[in-house]
């Protein structure tokens, strides 16, 4: 290893010359359901769930091809894991291709795979093996990724890319042997950051942002559209996800106009401003610290202290939790309370559905909610650019999302009803005045009889890289 050879000057080698032969492994088993759903009556995995808020602090504290080819816009499909734990899509790897499911995460940068030399990845977990693309080339790079959940640690190599109609070749990723426990789970593989290039530790280019500047999208953007069955006790381990389009947008998933709202900084995170916060029509006082992070890679809502008070206090019977839970709140499971969110533009509501995470322990008639602390605990101050905010899929969930590049920004538009309809009609900034009203979430919510389980017996754990939270539980019937 010569760490003196910096990134963009990395010679990449044959990768048989550059690193020794993958050990070798059992036959893999790759089940499409891995695990028994997990509809079973228990309380909630605590240790998980603060786990999970732990590193969703943690994370934040860290700080081509000439190939001409037309321009297009393409949906992919998504799976839905664990009750809306994760998100991910298949992207394959390699000469011939190598298929792997990968979190799709837009609060980190980062390209890899587990490789067949990872000793330390969780058994059933689908390999690359480098010995078998003819098109592989390693780096002497050896670098570690920090997320939020754990660590992985690889070479950097590269290879053709491809996800749907679109690749990249080559494409910088790391080809990762060691992970820490529970960073990913099961049939996942890696993580695809859909970040900007500027908070990649490799320093590489992000595949998305590869095809941007390869003019191989039609827009500057990528849109989501993402599932919830966080609310269907009958939902499997793996469930549709929605659908990414890449390259622009696809009107069957939304309704009315996209409101884009400027990108507060630009070559890192898809960072918005927190404009206001309303509970049931009423503006809450969220304190000054309001750059959010917009990030399909963690699960719930981390706010800062002053937001999260000013949240939780305008509900009524919510308090505090405390010890390893300190951060989180709970209220009356039977509160149908409508929290909504504007980055400067129209006031999108969360689904009471998204915010009640279930009960905090069997039999309890408070529920946990989805927006936490992310400050408590630790108090990890804030560097400077780095998101105070991290709005998760607890929110993504209800707006269709669109990020787009030039210029920086990101915008949100109401589901159309072809995608299960949003939450409620967006309102405008700060509707205190207003008669607050907000309709009643669609769907039908049975969260008084919810608790919060285990996920299978090992849990789920999703990392981002400086990406965030995964959540290791779901909904129990
Ligand atoms: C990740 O690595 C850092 C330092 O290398 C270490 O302090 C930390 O405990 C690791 N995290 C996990 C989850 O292994
Ligand atoms: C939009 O999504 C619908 C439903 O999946 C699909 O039939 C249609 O082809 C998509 N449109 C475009 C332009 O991709």
């Amino acid at each position: 290893m010569l760490p003196s050879i910096i990134f963009p000057l990395a010679l990449f080698v044959s990768y048989s010359v550059a690193a020794a032969p993958p050990r070798h492994r059992e036959p893999l088993h790759i089940p499409v359901l891995r695990r028994q759903n997990a509809r079973r009556s228990g309380t909630a995995d605590l240790d998980r769930i603060a786990a999970s808020a732990q590193a969703t602090k943690d994370k934040f504290r860290l700080t081509s091809s000439s190939l001409s080819r037309r321009a297009q816009t393409t949906d992919i499909g998504i799976t839905n894991q664990g009750q809306d734990t994760s998100y991910f899509a298949q992207v394959s790897v390699g000469t011939p291709p190598q298929n792997f499911d990968l979190v799709l995460d837009t609060g980190s940068s980062d390209l890899w795979f587990a490789t067949a030399s990872c000793v330390s990845c969780s058994q059933g977990t689908p390999l690359l093996q480098p010995t078998r693309s003819t098109t592989i080339q390693a780096s002497s790079q050896r670098i570690s990724l920090s997320y939020g959940s754990g660590n992985a640690t690889g070479i950097v190599m590269q290879d053709t890319v491809s996800m749907g109609p679109f690749t990249v070749n080559p494409q910088v990723f790391i080809a990762v042997d060691q992970v820490s426990d529970g960073l990913i789970d099961g049939q996942l593989s890696g993580i695809m950051g859909l970040a900007f290039q500027g908070i990649a530790n490799s320093g590489a280019l992000p595949f998305w942002q590869a095809l941007l500047n390869q003019n191989q999208l039609t827009n500057p953007e990528f849109s989501f559209f993402i599932t919830r069955f966080l609310n269907d006790p009958t939902a499997q381990s793996e469930e549709p996800g929605g659908v990414l389009t890449l390259g622009g947008t696809n009107s069957t998933f939304f309704q009315g106009n996209i409101d884009f709202q400027p990108s507060t900084s630009t070559g890192g995170f898809w960072l918005q401003s927190v404009a206001g916060v309303s509970v049931d029509g009423k503006t809450v006082s969220i304190g000054n610290a309001v750059t959010a992070a917009i990030d399909t890679g963690t699960t719930l809502i981390g706010a800062p202290t002053a937001a999260v008070n000013g949240i939780w206090s305008a509900v009524k019977g919510a308090v505090p939790l405390s010890g390893q839970m300190a951060g989180f709140w709970s209220f009356p499971c039977s509160t149908q309370v409508t929290v909504s969110i504007s980055f400067g533009g129209p006031s999108w509501p969360i689904s009471i559905d998204d915010l009640n995470l279930g009960t905090v322990g069997a039999g309890n008639s408070q529920c946990l909610g989805a927006i936490f602390d992310i400050e408590l605990g630790t108090g990890p101050g804030q560097a400077a650019g780095t998101p105070e905010w991290i709005v998760g899929d607890t929110f993504l969930k209800n707006v269709y999302s669109v990020f787009r590049a030039q210029p920086p920004s990101v915008g949100f538009a109401q589901l159309s009803a072809a995608a299960g309809g949003s939450s409620g009609t967006p309102g405008p900034v700060g509707t205190a005045k207003l008669t607050g009203s907000l309709p009643t979430p669609t769907g039908g919510s049975n969260s008084a009889q919810r608790q919060l389980v285990p996920f299978g017996n090992t849990g789920i754990v999703v990392a981002s890289a400086l990406s965030l939270l995964t959540t290791v539980f779901v909904l129990a019937a």
